[in-house]
């Protein structure tokens, strides 16, 4: 049998579905995820379907806008947050291959609009919302009017983490175990907690040097501790859904924390290796871990970037910002519509 490839699933999700826009612009928001247990490998490379399951915290109203536009030009144009972006920067460049994806005129070219108020490329998942956004706007424009599970699917094919970026709060992406991954998507966790706080530390916003896609697979080819990610992974997922359930947030910060850094273990253990902290990303998690050990219950997880991203409760948020006065404090539960 041969291959699937991206543009086979396209076609099955959207069989004869008309490409004639229903209206003159589409428009998709989308919130930002941080996953607590990670998404880290590949079983299919070019559909990203993944080694593991993964669960995240959508983050409320930070996250994407995006409007798209069929125009009547020889290129497409791409604009963030109302600066026209080079068509050679990594952003665009990602955005386009996953926009041919949906190109049945080849000749056809869009203007895409995205206003996007987290930090780029930088670990904060910018690339996940984005794609969300890009998708349900296409989703807009064509009048498709696809289920969302099905939109989640569309989504993972531009960036494995984009999928569980179509809902609030906690979601779970299921890995599936279909060779098409129709089963592969995401779905939003019934559990709320109103109390959790989620604080991004950002060391540094500049544009990482490798991208996820590249240290994954490295990661899954050269480490040799890759082989025990899937059985640690598993463990932690079933604790981490325990912990959300029970509401126990010293379980819950722990397993994400530790879940976290051994990710990045397995990028250290990579050849070549891939850091992704600075030395303040060090410094700050000395720190977290210094508090932590005087009493107060705050923890961190980290992406493919410096940046962390600490998780506390309401109750604790002023000891926590005397500590670190420069956080931005999202409250994931609170406010789910994107400003
Ligand atoms: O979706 P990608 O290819 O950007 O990979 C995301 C990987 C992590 O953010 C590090 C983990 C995750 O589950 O989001």
């Amino acid at each position: 049998m041969n291959k699937l490839n991206k543009k086979d699933i396209v076609e099955r999700i959207l069989g004869k579905q008309l490409f004639e826009p229903a209206r003159f612009k589409g428009v998709g928001v989308a919130p930002s995820n941080i996953a607590l247990c990670k998404y880290w490998g590949k079983r299919n490379n070019d559909l990203n379907l993944p080694t593991t399951g993964s669960l995240s915290i959508s983050l409320g109203e930070r996250g994407a806008k995006t409007q798209i536009q069929p125009i009547d030009d020889d290129s497409d144009e791409i604009w963030v947050n109302t600066e026209k972006y080079p068509l050679e920067s990594a952003f665009s460049q990602n955005l386009i291959s996953c926009l041919d994806l949906f190109r049945k005129n080849q000749k056809q070219c869009y203007k895409i609009e995205t206003d996007i108020n987290i930090p780029i490329g930088a670990g904060l998942a910018s690339s996940a919302c984005g794609f969300a956004a890009f998708i349900k706007a296409l989703d807009h424009l064509y009048g498709w009017e696809l289920e969302i599970a099905k939109l989640s699917i569309l989504a993972r094919l531009c960036s494995g983490s984009a999928c569980r970026s179509l809902w609030h709060g906690f979601v779970e992406w299921k890995m599936g175990i279909e060779d098409d991954g129709m089963d592969s998507h995401g779905f939003p966790l019934e559990y709320r907690w109103p109390e959790l706080r989620v604080g991004l530390l950002i060391v540094n916003s500049k544009q990482k040097g490798v991208s996820s896609r590249v240290a994954m697979q490295r990661s899954v080819e050269s480490s040799p501790f890759y082989r025990v990610w899937p059985t640690l992974h598993q463990k932690d997922f079933l604790q981490l859904k325990t912990a959300i359930q029970d509401k126990d947030f010293l379980i819950f910060g722990e397993v994400a924390e530790s879940n976290a850094i051994a990710m990045h273990a397995l990028m250290l253990t990579s050849r070549p290796p891939i850091v992704y902290s600075d030395s303040e990303t060090i410094i700050l998690m000395q720190k977290i871990w210094e508090q932590r050990a005087l009493g107060l219950p705050i923890f961190f997880t980290q992406d493919a970037g410096p940046n962390l991203k600490l998780l506390f409760l309401e109750k604790d948020i002023e000891a926590v910002s005397r500590i670190f006065p420069k956080m931005v404090i999202i409250a994931p539960f609170e406010h789910q519509e994107l400003s």
